[in-house]
């Protein structure tokens, strides 16, 4: 008998995923969490108002880096339009909100003043989302680190970071947590250090060669990534220490960090290309998963990356170990990944791309040219990923294997379509969104027949945004927004109404 989510192997290339007509929120368990997503620089725009000063994204989008030139000024307006969104959210029957905090709306200098009127704006959505019984999943940095950060010390460069990160969060701890019962403490460590220091295609765009439109060429990419990912870790070990030590038993909430977590399959079976991909997990996940659960970095990074990569103390581990209630996984897709001998001749990738040796994703120091090749679908979503449901299996399995089994939740999982041309009216016939998370839900359920400790999903996102990699191309939305008009309307996509039905409490109606 097969199940709902169960992978049907025709060999590697054509797995498949069984899916049920009739699958439904019923078939989890009662406390499983479904909600949907977004950041604040994505949605929110009021980009200069109460008092809100630019963080790196105002900075960088501002210099034009952006592909379509886009900025999150407006965005979906959200900071004026979160009334009719949190309603909208409530009608397609969301358990939880997950959403960021704009750091430089609480303490617009990154450090010091606290803004009464920033305070109030997440007061307001907070209170309205538990005006519905919708719980509010909140990240606390989501790329956007305050622009005076950056000029005064290099913002993540510096260990100075990491007291006024803990400042920041205190006053959101204080101020939020008697509602707020789960929080993240930053988004994507892991494609920050790549895309923010070595690639520089994400603020605050370093790295060690021109490159794209960024055109960065003011960092150093052989040990930036490092210096950024080791002030993050320790950063969160020192926001989560606070937390237990000063709010906790009171609030009773749980507090963790989400990663991206991009499955890699070896290309071949060779001794080779199992070692390459297993590197690849391990510069991906291990970077920042190994010293959470292993108290240091994966061996094979130390090994590689020798002296360049900076060492925790006694006195780090102490509050870096087991510092998490939870971990938040980002999975979107699956590479396959091959041994390549590094190139010598390479003048573009750095020695951080060269140490990880694989091919696809990363090589260059950006998307490669050639990733298609490597595709495991024939089906991709708009932004290139290979649409592979059986890889959200992959990663709790790893979670499992090699991480002892943490409570964990499907952070963000979605499908970007360049679908957001008003004029051309299929654009909201999103069915294949909606074959991708039906898909991706079901391929759930195995999972949890085997005991991984899944928590819950979230499908990203709750509206179009502005999208990091893509600004206005590219659209993860169940709502679309019409970014054409300042209005922002906002529009049901077919995929609201699957939602909608999943999520309905009573009977089966999908
Ligand atoms: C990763 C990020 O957390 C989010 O900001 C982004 O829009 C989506 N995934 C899609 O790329």
């Amino acid at each position: 008998h097969v199940y709902a989510g169960d992978v049907v192997d025709y060999g590697r290339s054509s797995s498949i995923i069984i899916t049920s007509e009739r699958l439904s929120r019923l078939d989890f368990p009662p406390d499983f969490v479904f909600g949907a997503g977004s950041s604040a620089y994505q949605v929110e725009g009021a980009a200069a108002e109460d008092g809100r000063k630019p963080s790196i994204w105002d900075t960088f989008t501002h210099a034009g880096k952006t592909p379509d030139k886009g900025t999150g000024d407006i965005a979906a307006d959200q900071y004026h339009q979160y009334k009719d969104d949190v309603k909208l959210m409530h009608k397609m029957g969301l358990d939880a909100y997950r959403f960021s905090i704009s750091w430089s709306r609480i303490i617009p200098d990154g450090r010091g003043a606290v803004n009464p009127k920033g305070l109030n704006y997440y007061n307001n959505l907070i209170n309205e989302l538990v005006s519905y019984g919708i719980e509010a999943h909140v990240t606390l940095s989501h790329f956007d680190i305050p622009q005076a950060l950056e000029d005064e010390y290099e913002g993540l460069l510096s260990p100075k970071f990491i007291e006024d990160f803990t400042a920041y969060v205190d006053v959101c701890f204080k101020e939020y947590g008697d509602r707020v019962k789960s929080w993240m403490t930053f988004n994507e460590p892991n494609a920050l250090t790549l895309g923010g220091y070595d690639m520089g295609m994400m603020p605050p765009g370093r790295c060690s060669y021109p490159f794209g439109v960024s055109n960065c060429s003011k960092g150093d990419s052989t040990t930036e990534p490092y210096v950024a990912g080791h002030n993050i870790l320790l950063s969160h070990a020192a926001a989560v220490h606070l937390y237990r030590t000063k709010y906790q038993e009171k609030q009773k909430g749980q507090i963790g960090i989400t990663l991206l977590a991009f499955w890699f399959e070896p290309m071949t079976n060779s001794p080779q290309d199992v070692a390459a991909s297993k590197r690849m997990l391990d510069f991906h996940i291990g970077w920042f998963l190994d010293p959470l659960v292993h108290g240091n970095y994966p061996a094979i990074m130390r090994k590689i990356v020798g002296s360049r990569l900076p060492n925790f103390t006694k006195n780090d581990l102490k509050h870096l170990k087991g510092s998490f209630d939870f971990i938040g996984l980002n999975q979107y897709s699956a590479f396959y990944i091959k041994d390549l001998p590094r190139r010598s001749d390479d003048q573009y990738g750095s020695d951080y791309v060269r140490d990880v040796s694989v091919t696809g994703l990363y090589e260059n120091g950006m998307l490669a040219k050639d990733f298609t090749r490597f595709l495991i679908a024939d089906q991709k979503a708009g932004e290139g990923w290979p649409v592979t449901p059986w890889s959200i299996q992959r990663v709790l399995d790893y979670m499992k294997l090699k991480y002892k089994n943490p409570a964990s939740v499907i952070h963000e999982n979605g499908y970007a379509m360049t679908d957001n041309d008003l004029s051309n009216p299929p654009t909201r016939n999103d069915t294949e969104r909606i074959e991708f998370i039906q898909a991706y839900i079901a391929a759930l359920l195995p999972s949890i027949r085997n005991g991984s400790n899944i928590r819950g999903y979230f499908v990203w996102s709750f509206l179009d945004c502005f999208e990091v990699a893509g600004g206005y191309t590219n659209h993860f939305g169940l709502y679309e927004v019409d970014f054409k008009n300042k209005e922002r309307r906002r529009y049901p996509k077919q995929s609201v109404q699957w939602y909608t039905n999943f999520l309905a409490k009573t009977g089966k109606k999908n």
